[in-house]
């Protein structure tokens, strides 16, 4: 086994609330091991432009509070050139890195696990996502402040739709993931979700803003990820209102405030444990997987499986926001 003594920490992505604790939580299990901590600046360019910090104690004080990155984030095209991940594995070597943590979320995971294969570096992931889509973990870092962001504003919403009798399609992000819509979709009682796992009939949506009318309902949100194949928020708004009249309609795009913000408790406790048990991983020399808890464990994942489209919706609870919203 190889004894570890120096390691670097990375985010890369989309930025997600928790990240910062999750640097936190890495560098202070890595100092109490007697360890070198490089803290890595903008993601994989920074490794190629071999742009990283020394981390220690005072760096990383006061940010477990704090969203965004302190390393910042970027997707990096350099990365996914041989060339540039032939300078990145030099830059490492000449740091004397001998082990890599990559926060992250598909994307981050995808490019390490090529850089794995084609240089033999050992690679750590954590799951920091707003998107949740990844497999080997209940919950992603940032889900669960984005979803108590996404909460908030509709709420709000539903005040000025309760009021004006309108119906609103708000947008949520998820890139290609309905989690976020699913699960703030069932908190704010939309009367619709629409998702990109489970394909729309605008047919289908017209008949339950007709029956929720009929169910003496004077207004509505219907929730749309952006990924939805019957279009964005925008484009479903039009479609329904070239079939149906009834309502006065308006369309709200959250956008990026559902990536910004504090930490909520949740998302800064798992970004404290899986950064310490990451750190835990690298010492027992663990490579080419993700740290993520499920049903409460700790659990290594391979990173071909942690990424995209192996995690599924739960169809259960979609059914339960269908009949909670009748
Ligand atoms: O992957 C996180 C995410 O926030 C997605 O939900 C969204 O589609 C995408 O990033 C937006 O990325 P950008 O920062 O490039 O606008």
């Amino acid at each position: 086994m190889q004894k570890i003594s120096r390691i670097a920490v990375l985010t890369s992505g989309g930025d997600s609330p928790g990240m910062n604790a999750a640097i936190r939580s890495v560098s202070r299990t890595g100092f109490y091991h007697g360890l070198e901590v490089y803290g890595v600046m903008r993601g994989y360019q920074g490794l190629i432009e071999n742009d990283m910090i020394l981390m220690d104690n005072q760096r990383v004080s006061n940010i477990i509070q704090r969203g965004g990155t302190i390393l910042k984030s970027m997707r990096s095209n350099d990365f996914m050139t041989p060339r540039g991940r032939r300078q990145a594995l030099e830059n490492l070597h000449s740091r004397g890195i001998q082990s890599l943590i990559v926060i992250g979320g598909d994307g981050t995971f995808t490019g390490a696990k090529i850089f794995m294969e084609e240089h033999d570096f050992p690679v750590v992931g954590i799951p920091g996502t707003i998107d949740n889509d990844l497999y080997g973990t209940d919950f992603t870092i940032g889900y669960d402040t984005a979803v108590n962001t996404v909460v908030e504003a509709v709420d709000k919403i539903r005040d000025t739709a309760g009021s004006h009798n309108r119906l609103f399609f708000i947008e949520v992000m998820g890139r290609d993931a309905g989690f976020i819509a699913l699960r703030s979709g069932i908190a704010t009682g939309a009367e619709d979700i629409l998702i990109p796992e489970r394909h729309t009939s605008i047919k289908e949506l017209i008949n339950k803003i007709k029956y929720d009318r009929r169910s003496n309902k004077t207004s509505g949100i219907i929730l749309v990820s952006e990924g939805d194949d019957a279009g964005n928020a925008y484009e479903v708004a039009e479609k329904v209102n070239s079939q149906f009249q009834g309502y006065s309609t308006r369309v709200t795009v959250l956008g990026h405030i559902q990536r910004g913000g504090a930490p909520s408790c949740m998302d800064r406790v798992l970004a404290s444990t899986l950064g310490y048990e990451t750190v835990n991983a690298v010492l027992k020399n663990e490579q080419g997987v993700m740290v993520g808890k499920v049903n409460k464990e700790i659990v290594y994942t391979p990173f071909e499986k942690s990424i995209k489209h192996h995690r599924k919706v739960n169809a259960a609870m979609l059914e339960m926001a269908r009949i909670l919203s009748l």
